[in-house]
């Protein structure tokens, strides 16, 4: 996305936001006109000017998620012109500058849209799908103590390089919301590389990847149809290879005669501990 604004001079924007007022409440984007957006504001300040406008006018401010505002919480969930996040490539909506709009411009926020995130309030969605799928198995139960020496647990360069890049996921839903069938593999996937790539996260790795697919089969995903749309939108790179390693970990999984849990489809039999 193109830098638009780099003269610093003050923009007015018309935006369209998604205004609900609770889950079951019948939902519109409403017109709003802002004066004197600084350019070098975030996209979330410049919401923040548009809710005190709208609070000194008596008005219900918008609601949005946020916390961090640094990029690494995965908070600030909320689709801008029709992109999760926005249209600036590996951009949280946070990190987001008004720099990239003109006078004049016409923006549309609206919610993360996927079954399984349903609508809280305006532009908050409920993600706990995410936290029940972390809690279902993606962490390793046992104390693994302090951090080792150097080279006291030989971890080949090229595992802790996709490892590490695979812990870059802030969890922040953008690839659901990008998939057309709100699939949540790329997240997943993401949770599972992490671990299963690394010395540490071996001992649980099969029990691991198949607790976590049972979870996230329970809960109100769609099916990857390998589209990529979540790759493209995801604001930390997350590769589609994680993806590929997900497959291939669950099939091992199943494969390797541990205790399996069964999916929704009824792709597999056991029962969960
Ligand atoms: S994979 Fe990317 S888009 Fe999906 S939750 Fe993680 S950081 Fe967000
Ligand atoms: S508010 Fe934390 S990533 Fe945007």
């Amino acid at each position: 996305m193109e830098t638009k604004n780099t003269s610093n001079k003050l923009m007015t924007l018309h935006l369209k936001v998604w205004r609900q007022k609770t889950k079951h409440a019948k939902g519109q984007l409403v017109d709003y006109e802002l004066d004197n957006v600084n350019p070098d504001m975030s996209f979330l300040e410049m919401l923040d000017i548009l809710n005190q406008k709208l609070i000194l006018k008596g008005e219900e401010p918008v609601a949005f998620d946020h916390d961090c505002r640094e990029g690494i919480c995965g908070s600030c969930a909320m689709v801008i012109d029709g992109n999760p996040h926005g249209p600036q490539k590996s951009t949280t909506a946070c990190q987001l500058h008004m720099r990239h709009y003109s006078d004049g411009q016409t923006i549309v926020i609206e919610p993360f849209l996927a079954k399984a995130f349903p609508i809280v309030k305006d532009l908050v969605v409920d993600r706990s799908a995410f936290d029940r799928i972390i809690q279902s198995g993606g962490y390793i139960s046992v104390n693994t103590g302090s951090s080792p020496d150097g080279n006291a647990i030989p971890i080949p360069k090229e595992n802790a390089d996709l490892a590490f890049d695979a812990a870059t996921c802030i969890g922040c839903g953008a690839c659901v919301a990008a998939c057309r069938n709100g699939a949540a593999m790329l997240f997943v996937s993401a949770k599972v590389s992490q671990l299963s790539l690394l010395p540490q996260g071996e001992a649980e790795r099969s029990e691991r990847v198949s607790k976590m697919v049972y979870q996230m089969d329970s809960e109100d995903f769609g099916s990857c149809t390998n589209m990529g749309s979540c790759a493209g939108a995801c604001p930390k790179d997350i590769s589609l290879e994680n993806i590929a390693r997900l497959n291939r970990e669950f099939m091992r999984s199943m494969i390797s005669g541990r205790k399996s849990y069964p999916r929704r489809d009824g792709a597999n039999e056991g029962s969960p501990a």
